[in-house]
């Protein structure tokens, strides 16, 4: 069945997926090949959150690639990879990708790997890590990829907590001006851990080879090369798929679960109904592979509708410079290009008149899809302008897996309201409530909620902490699930998601939690307390700043010393994506009368937003001095 025979615009889209929600993703799950039908659409008797297609088998790498090769497709540009770094562009077919990862599959499987096991895959934007992850997919191993900007105790803790039987890694990642030393991250990783990783398989990159230690440590292409191939293995369409971390309220992070069968009938319909992205198409996600736009727009999503998918190593703008994206569209005629706004803005500053398009051909784009942060309406106007192509702002989050809310360019658009993140797609049931959990009028700022069950592709649970997926989501408003956003529904049903209620904040599209930054922080010998909030930043959106109180004794300390200090040890503990780099040393903190640090208000100081004197303070007088330890800062 064709998109078009399912609904021919957004309204009678959602009435159909409305009237009959099974109906609908029970007919969008019949375009995938399953090994064993389901035996229910969805299944709400244990899980009020749900669970997709149980009963069903189904391989997610099968449908990615031996599925297209099977119809004859096999040659076919599955994979296109291209590094503005090293200048190297390669493109791998269905037929050549499905060869490699069925190699690579039969490696790991000889190394002890099976269904179930999981493998960490630390990498950069090489072809060798889409490889991996359908690997991985093709023989039940549950992959956890961990992005590159991380330090190595962020790596320890992910691997303790997935216990990895390998690790999949390289020599080293490119960043514009400097070589990220991959090895000695993940050797520092293996030091803390306590979890012992049987096997590290490392990919040498010509910018840094490095020595391999011998036992337990592999060369990659040594190791694919002598990988037999084997066939895909057949999954409970619930059994999970990949773990992926992402920050929690604690410096603890949240391992995502995501599963097979719901996830594969959700991103192989967005594909077609959401980017308007037919087989054979070629679409850009410009993100990474270590977030989930990577996971399922670089990797699955593109993949699983048989389209061409592009794996960029490199920058929006520096890399040379801001022609950078337009070169990628034009030379492989992406049909749709999906970024964060940062990337835009950056795009922006440096070329305001978008000059350096002039000398490309991008008649072929015909859509800019832009998620990961609140996208400002100056920033959506201008690129549409700048581009003539609709710009579509979108809300999704890493445990939703796809989007919330968007606007269908595969079924028809309706009218781009600046400032909304479209309308709610099917599967999910948007709701703004108060407090109390009651729903708010349209236009009135609220929590948002997704009243339960969740749409296919959506997170299972998280890994080993069931207890806090329930917390976390689950418990605050009965039968909804808590995004965590605040924001308003208008009474045309365009959603408005404004900020979010608890200490993450979006940092160029990466989520990062104030109190991970806090609790390194407060590691420092000198300091006594701190706080982090966000500033404002015209190019990131936000990016982390500190408040930070001197112990007594370490009063003599030079405070540009500490500051430098701290800013080091956050980079070192967290890694360079926190973009932790300001801090000040004030005297005290506001406090309400119970201790708890107001927060609030010196993120609104900081930001020169209207403040007033919250009701609890213990004492007032200390808002004065933040305001006037800012403002000295400032004039310096
Ligand atoms: N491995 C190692 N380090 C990395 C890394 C990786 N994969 N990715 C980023 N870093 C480092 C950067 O080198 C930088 O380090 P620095 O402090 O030494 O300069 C730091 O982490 C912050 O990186 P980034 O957020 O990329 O900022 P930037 O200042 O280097 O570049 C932009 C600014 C706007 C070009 C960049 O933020 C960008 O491209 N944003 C788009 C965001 C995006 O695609 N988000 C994905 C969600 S859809
Ligand atoms: P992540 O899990 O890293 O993808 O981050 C998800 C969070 O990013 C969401 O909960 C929002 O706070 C924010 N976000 C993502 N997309 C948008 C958007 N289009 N508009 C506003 N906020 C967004």
């Amino acid at each position: 069945m064709t998109l078009a025979e399912i609904a021919v615009s957004y309204d009678d889209m959602i009435a159909d997926w409305q009237r009959d929600p099974e109906g609908f993703w029970g007919t969008a799950a019949r375009e995938l090949s399953w090994a064993r039908d389901y035996d229910t659409v969805l299944d709400t008797s244990e899980h009020p959150s749900g669970r997709w297609f149980s009963g069903g088998r189904i391989n997610t790498c099968y449908n990615a690639l031996d599925r297209h090769v099977a119809a004859g497709n096999g040659d076919r540009a599955a994979l296109i990879c291209h590094s503005a770094m090293t200048g190297d562009r390669l493109t791998l077919s269905y037929a050549t990708l499905l060869e490699r990862v069925a190699k690579l599959a039969g490696a790991l499987r000889a190394a002890g790997v099976s269904q179930g096991d999981r493998v960490i895959i630390y990498m950069p934007m090489v072809p060798q890590a889409v490889i991996a992850m359908l690997a991985c997919a093709r023989i039940g191993a549950v992959h956890s990829v961990v992005f590159g900007g991380f330090a190595a105790r962020e790596l320890a803790d992910r691997i303790d907590d997935a216990k990895p039987k390998v690790v999949l890694s390289a020599s080293c990642g490119l960043e514009p001006g400097r070589t990220v030393a991959y090895k000695p991250l993940l050797d520092e990783a293996l030091r803390l851990a306590t979890h012992d990783v049987q096997l590290r398989v490392i990919l040498q990159r010509a910018a840094c080879p490095v020595e391999l230690a011998g036992a337990g440590e592999v060369d990659w292409n040594d190791f694919e090369a002598g990988g037999e191939p084997v066939p895909c293995v057949d999954l409970e369409a619930t059994a999970p798929l990949y773990i992926l971390y992402t920050s929690g309220t604690t410096g603890r992070p949240k391992g995502i679960v995501r599963d097979n069968g719901g996830h594969a009938v959700a991103l192989h319909w967005s594909m077609g109904a959401l980017y308007g992205i037919d087989p054979a198409d070629v679409f850009w996600a410009a993100s990474d592979i270590g977030w989930v736009v990577g996971h399922s727009y670089i990797v699955y999503g593109p993949l699983l509708r048989g389209a061409t998918t592009v794996l960029y190593e490199g920058k929006p703008v520096g890399t040379p410079d801001a022609r950078a994206f337009w070169e990628v569209v034009a030379d492989y005629k992406v049909k749709a290009l999906f970024t964060a706004p940062t990337a835009m803005r950056a795009i922006k500053r440096e070329d305001p008149t978008l000059a350096l398009t002039g000398g490309y051909d991008l008649s072929c784009l015909q859509a800019l899809f832009l998620a990961g942060e609140r996208c400002d309406p100056d920033t959506l106007e201008w690129a549409g302008a700048a581009l003539n192509v609709p710009v579509i702002d979108h809300w999704w989050q890493t445990e939703t897996g796809w989007a919330l809310t968007g606007n269908p360019l595969g079924v028809g658009l309706f009218a781009v309201r600046p400032g909304s993140a479209g309308k709610a797609m099917p599967g999910w049931n948007m709701d703004v409530v108060d407090a109390d959990g009651q729903s708010l009028p349209p236009g009135e700022t609220g929590r948002i909620v997704c009243r339960l069950p969740l749409g296919p592709g959506a997170l299972l649970t998280l890994w080993n902490d069931s207890q806090r997926f329930e917390n976390d989501y689950l418990s605050a408003v009965p039968g909804c699930y808590l995004t965590g956003d605040a924001g308003f529904i208008d009474s045309a049903g365009y959603i408005y998601v404004m900020t979010r209620i608890d200490d993450v904040i979006n940092v160029a599209g990466h989520r990062l939690t104030t109190g991970t930054i806090e609790e390194v922080l407060a590691s420092h010998p000198a300091v006594a307390e701190c706080a982090v909030v966000g500033q404002r930043d015209a190019l990131k959106g936000e990016v982390p700043f500190g408040f930070v109180c001197i112990k007594a004794q370490a009063d003599a300390l030079d405070p540009d010393t500490v500051v430098a200090e701290l800013v080091q040890r956050v980079r070192d503990r967290i890694g360079p994506v926190a973009a932790f780099k300001q801090a000040i040393i004030v005297q005290r903190l506001p406090k309400t009368r119970s201790g708890k640090v107001l927060r609030g208000v010196m993120r609104k100081i900081l930001n020169h937003e209207p403040w007033g004197i919250p009701p609890t303070i213990d004492d007032p007088a200390i808002l004065s001095e933040i305001s006037d330890a800012l403002a000295a800062r400032r004039k310096l």
